[in-house]
């Protein structure tokens, strides 16, 4: 009886989506509670029919060529897919995929709790309870700024960017938009969202947020000349990927006082945080959170795992990333 394909699973998954990946398969989940270094992973995929990977695991040609001629699907436990060349994979037959769809009220849920962590103090407040400091109420103390009114700007107008802007409009806030293109517009009416240039967005928005993939065009996007466009008394949130943001810009910008504080779930070496944020009461820091419930991470794996059986059974990926 010949052999049943390989599935390297890069890290732990639930139990659920390893059940799903058994049908099509032998599973091989990493034992180490840590990324794999590349050699390790060189190592763990060889031979590999199907990777599920994580966002942290590199995936080029020179990993896929080192897990051999049988390999035929990396399935990304992620929506973003940053992480590999897939150009590369593509041109040796690989399929990629990621999991678009059932991550974005996770994300967008936890973008809302950093907008009003960041623009309520939450974290300042928190800390000053546990550090048993002296305080009691008064009518200056602690004082933030009210979302009502304000105008959010947001940086891609994709599935996330859309779930954000419900939740802003149900706070009352008014919504700008940038990206490559326009969204159509029945989505511009039912959000009440003007897409306006970025300089613009950076101009006008009491706090941007950023939903944006990372590529070659937003790497840095949001460097030292867009801080000092954005409104001063502005807030930056970030829960798509670091590199979007350039950190070290973002403490100088801080620093100066050009904005009034900003929210990181995500960083731009991950998960090394530029030192002089880590100090600063404006800033908020979660470490990627954004789809971190049970109900989602479990139906990322879930997904990815489909896509694997769907591939290795010879039909097509469910949610293919395309070059
Ligand atoms: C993604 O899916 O790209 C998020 O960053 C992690 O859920």
């Amino acid at each position: 009886m010949p052999s049943r394909p390989l599935i390297a699973v890069t890290r732990w998954i639930p139990d659920e989506a390893v059940k799903i990946l058994a049908e099509a398969g032998e599973v091989r989940v990493s034992p180490a509670d840590r990324p794999l270094g590349p050699g390790e992973l060189r190592e763990f995929t060889a031979g590999a029919s199907a990777i599920v990977g994580m966002l942290h695991d590199r995936v080029d040609g020179a990993l896929a060529d080192a897990a051999g001629p049988g390999l035929r699907i990396v399935a990304n436990v992620a929506v973003g897919h940053d992480n590999i060349d897939v150009p590369a994979l593509a041109g040796r037959g690989v399929v990629v995929t990621n999991t678009p769809g059932v991550l974005t009220d996770a994300t967008a849920d936890l973008t809302f709790g950093l907008i009003l962590s960041l623009t309520r103090r939450l974290g300042e407040g928190e800390r000053l309870v546990r550090a048993r400091e002296p305080w009691s109420f008064h009518l200056g103390f602690l004082l933030g700024s009210g979302l009502q009114g304000k105008t959010l700007g947001i940086v891609g107008l994709g599935q996330i960017g859309r779930a954000v802007a419900r939740r802003a409009a149900a706070f009352g806030m008014r919504i700008v938009y940038t990206g490559r293109k326009p969204a159509p517009s029945e989505v511009e009416s039912a959000l009440a969202a003007e897409f306006v240039p970025f300089p613009e967005l950076l101009a006008g928005a009491d706090l941007v947020s950023l939903h944006c993939p990372l590529t070659a065009e937003t790497r840095h996007l949001v460097d030292a000349a867009a801080l000092r466009a954005m409104k001063p008394g502005a807030y930056l949130v970030n829960t798509t990927r670091g590199p979007v943001v350039d950190e070290s810009a973002l403490a100088d910008a801080l620093e100066a006082g050009e904005i009034a504080g900003a929210a990181l779930d995500v960083f731009e070496r991950e998960p090394s945080v530029e030192e002089r944020l880590l100090a600063r009461d404006d800033v908020v820091l979660t470490p990627h959170l954004g789809s971190a419930t049970v109900e989602t991470r479990t139906a990322m794996a879930v997904l990815a795992a489909r896509n694997v059986v769907s591939v290795l059974a010879g039909n097509d990926p469910l949610t293919e990333v395309r070059p």
